[in-house]
């Protein structure tokens, strides 16, 4: 109990500290450090991606009570097809599970859950889960949850560019329609506002090909935390580093971050 309430004061501490009207409406997160955290223990690597979950749902309820509208995760990349099968197959089972356990409490909290990646390659099962998870929730309009699977960054421009180049070809835009606006309408994250602030734990200083359209402009917030130890007081930390900074988008001056802040969750 004693413990619980030294934790409450700490996360307390922080929270009178953040400016409720320069809260980030999308944040995205690279969740690092699951293997290093259990291999640290002695453990399984699959203890730590466990671990990563329940972390996963701690961090999603503060973003929802701070106010952000969207969290976009990097769950699984297009090259995490190379670790041993073992793990690419337990963390596969994992997203199931996940899922089959926690859409109803997702659904009843009006959150939309929207999976970005190419899902070819995965089991039939998950991918009937995914889909039937998807069209639950798919009107929910309090917060959107991005899980980024078998995703690249460079991967996903190089689709909208052949996307582009066959409506070009076939005379249904004109080359020189192609602007920003279109292109971003037609990335795997549809036309969302982009993330304002980028979190990577466990010190990897890297964007390791995530959203590289997306986070153009974004803040990009590293903590040395491993992830199954990230925890409400670290992302709070995160939000007041992010408020801390002067967003100038290139400019000189700081635009109002109300300007950039998107009522709506949904694409
Ligand atoms: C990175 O740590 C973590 C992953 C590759 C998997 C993260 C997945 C989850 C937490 C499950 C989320 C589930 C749903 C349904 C959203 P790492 O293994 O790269 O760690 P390391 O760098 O220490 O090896």
């Amino acid at each position: 109990m004693r413990l619980g309430k030294l934790i409450d004061d700490k996360i307390n501490d922080l929270l009178i500290k953040i400016d409720m009207q320069k809260v980030p409406n999308h944040v995205a997160i690279i969740m690092d450090g699951n293997g290093r955290w259990a291999t640290g223990k002695g453990l399984p690597r699959s203890f730590g991606h466990k671990q990563g979950v329940i972390v996963l749902k701690e961090i999603l309820k503060a973003a929802k009570n701070l106010g952000c509208k969207i969290i976009t995760v990097y769950a699984f990349s297009t090259e995490n097809w190379t670790r041993p099968t073992k793990e690419v197959e337990f963390l596969i089972n994992l997203f199931s599970e996940v899922l089959k356990n926690e859409i109803k409490e997702i659904h009843e909290e009006s959150t939309k859950i929207k999976f970005i990646g190419d899902l070819t390659p995965f089991p039939k099962n998950l991918k009937e889960i995914i889909s039937s998870s998807e069209s639950l929730t798919k009107n929910n309009n309090k917060f959107l949850f991005n899980v980024c699977v078998n995703y690249g960054g460079r991967q996903e421009i190089v689709k909208v560019a052949k996307q582009l180049a066959l409506k070009s070809s076939s005379g249904e835009i004109k080359p020189n329609e192609i602007d920003e606006k279109l292109f971003d309408s037609e990335l795997l994250t549809g036309g969302i506002k982009d993330p304002e602030l980028l979190i990577r734990t466990s010190g990897e200083k890297r964007i390791s090909n995530f959203l590289l359209w997306q986070l153009a402009y974004s803040e990009i917030y590293i903590s040395d935390v491993l992830w199954p130890d990230f925890n409400e007081y670290e992302f709070l930390k995160a939000i007041i580093d992010y408020q801390s900074r002067n967003r100038r988008f290139g400019g000189i001056e700081s635009l109002p971050n109300e300007s950039l802040k998107d009522s709506q969750c949904s694409s």
